[in-house]
């Protein structure tokens, strides 16, 4: 069998999840008594992403250095390709020292249990001018309506950095336990299906027809063995449908109408950026490390609003050298469904088409259908995954 893709930056995985129980128990035990931080949720995030191995070859949170390079050319100080600053912000500098070692406490789990130790390497601060730089850099822009800024400016401007090694994985095994899955298990089951040509589907959505055709055009062309539908489980702006409901509607889709054993439904535990082509890169990464060896990128990929293009996700990649990443994209035009063709088809692949010969319903539209009860039509929404959303409103209000 052909060996899997290499993970980013290293020939193995080097997940900063402290697997060994007994290594575990005993540094869970020690933590209590370090000084402790509770940090920042992005922070959390970023540290189950490390823990996970989605972040290798990373083995901490990065220092101002690093941080300002990858902004600014998207590679670390030392050569690596990288293309979000991956930090662990606060509002004041703590009262440890170089080298110390701290607890980071879990903002999002009642009580603030420990998450990670970190061995401190530089506690650094970001200068109003640095921080508005590397914002701009990022996200493209430094508006505060944007929801990623608003996260992202809300962290506090000092960088503490150095290694760290994770205790758990937050929240997400015992809210999402059958769908929260580590970069290592995915490879694990990746290689039990005997897979080697991989498609990664990104998703915060549920999946409409649109959605699932995109995955099946993109598993046809490329004569893929398997998909991998990876959704986001961690936080969103308000209004995006809960992780939960997302979840139970993919499930439904891909039981009903793909073939068994097609599709892996997984998920990891990360904040949402809104970051559009930056954190389309960073979708990559992460996705190559999880053994993918194509990840489908489509139309306002992690975007919000209007602050990216809606293929700015797909030309970055042709901006980043050649040798940045083994994993390759499958880039997607705006995908619908044709009356014409009665069929979900690409745009450009239907060049006779007007704009009315295609089923569109804006996110807004779909909303209000769903808040109202009323299943989208058939063409856009399979009628279980709209049953699922029309049961979630229903109980909202
Ligand atoms: S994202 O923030 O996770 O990217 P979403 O869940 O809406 O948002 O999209 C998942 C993937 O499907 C992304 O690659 C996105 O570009 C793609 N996508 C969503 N809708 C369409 C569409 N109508 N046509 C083409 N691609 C789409």
């Amino acid at each position: 069998m052909a060996a899997l893709i290499s993970p980013h930056g290293s020939d193995a995985l080097n997940p900063l999840y402290v697997a060994e129980p007994a290594r575990n128990a005993v540094l869970s035990e020690q933590a209590e008594s370090l000084p402790s931080i509770t940090v920042s949720s992005a922070a959390a995030s970023n540290a189950v992403m490390m823990a996970a191995g989605y972040f290798n070859p990373l083995t901490g949170y990065m220092n101002k250095e690093d941080a300002l390079s990858v902004a600014e050319n998207m590679h670390t100080k030392s050569g690596l390709f990288w293309p979000t600053p991956i930090l662990n912000l606060l509002e004041k500098a703590p009262a440890i020292g170089p080298r110390q070692q701290v607890a980071l406490r879990d903002p999002n789990v009642d009580g603030n249990p420990i998450l990670a130790i970190m061995t401190v390497d530089a506690i650094e601060r970001f200068t109003d001018d640095e921080f508005t730089s590397m914002t701009q850099k990022v996200f493209g822009t430094t508006d505060p309506n944007h929801p990623g800024v608003a996260d992202f400016t809300s962290q506090g401007r000092v960088a503490l950095s150095g290694r760290i090694q994770v205790l758990n994985y937050s929240y997400f095994p015992s809210e999402f336990p059958d769908t929260f899955r580590t970069a290592v298990e995915i490879r694990q089951d990746i290689e039990k299906n005997g897979w080697s040509k991989v498609v990664a589907f990104q998703t915060r959505n549920p999946m409409h027809r649109a959605h699932e055709e995109l995955c099946r055009i993109a598993m046809e062309r490329l004569e893929a063995d398997g998909l991998v539908i990876h959704m986001l489980l961690g936080k969103l702006k308000p209004g995006d449908i809960p992780a939960d409901v997302r979840d139970a509607s993919i499930r439904k889709m891909v039981e009903v109408y793909f073939p068994p054993n097609s599709a892996i439904i997984s998920g990891y535990g990360f904040d949402m950026l809104y970051a559009g082509p930056r954190e389309a890169l960073l979708h990559a990464v992460f996705r190559q490390n999880m053994g993918a060896t194509h990840l489908i990128v489509g139309r306002d990929h992690a975007g919000v609003g209007d602050y990216y293009g809606p293929f700015d996700a797909q030309t970055i990649f042709d901006e980043i050298p050649d040798d940045a990443l083994k994993i390759e994209i499958f880039a997607a035009d705006h995908t619908a469904w044709s009356k014409k063709l009665n069929k979900v088809t690409m745009m450009r692949e239907a060049p006779d088409h007007e704009k009315d010969d295609f089923i569109l319903l804006s996110g807004t539209a779909v909303r209000e259908m769903l808040g109202e009860g009323k299943a989208p039509p058939p063409e856009f929404s399979r009628p279980e995954v709209a049953q699922i959303l029309i049961d979630h409103y229903r109980q909202q209000s």
